[in-house]
């Protein structure tokens, strides 16, 4: 499997608990490196565009809500196989389903306060990085 890069947000629950590093942590431990970040208050309007495949869904407003409730951590994660092995160190959405020893199964408190989003595919990942961030600003 090639090299690739992610897209990864530190939440407000896990920003407002000051774990940012411990998240971090478990990202590199996991064999990913940070090649972008930078903690940013997101609008309701960035927060409702990024999330815009999700406007249908009854969870929808409450969950733009929560990701304006604080500060978030946005960055860019390289790897080997990076979309996958994020997913895999985050743990499942919910975390009553995360397996142990992942981010959201030590960190989570409900399944939308679940401490971190990463992309699910390559295309996301692409879209999600350039929402965030310009090519300038990631450094590999
Ligand atoms: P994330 O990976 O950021 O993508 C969408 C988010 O919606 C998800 O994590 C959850 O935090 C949030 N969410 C809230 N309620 C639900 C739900 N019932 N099913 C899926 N995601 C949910």
């Amino acid at each position: 499997m090639a090299v690739q890069r992610t897209f990864s947000i530190i939440k407000p629950d896990a920003t407002k608990r000051n774990i940012t590093g411990k998240i971090v942590s478990k990202l590199e431990e996991g064999g990913l490196r940070v090649v972008a970040s930078k903690r940013i208050h997101m609008t309701e309007a960035q927060a409702g565009d990024f999330y815009a495949v999700h406007k249908e869904r009854p969870f929808y407003q409450d969950l733009v809500n929560f990701m304006i409730s604080g500060p978030v951590v946005v960055q860019v994660l390289e790897g080997e196989d990076a979309i996958a092995k994020n997913r895999e160190i985050m743990g499942a959405t919910n975390p009553a389903d995360a397996a142990a020893g992942t981010i959201r199964a030590e960190f989570a408190e409900s399944i939308e306060a679940n401490s971190v989003h990463g992309s699910d595919g390559e295309d996301t990942a692409a879209e999600e990085i350039k929402f965030f961030f310009t090519d300038a600003e990631i450094v590999g």
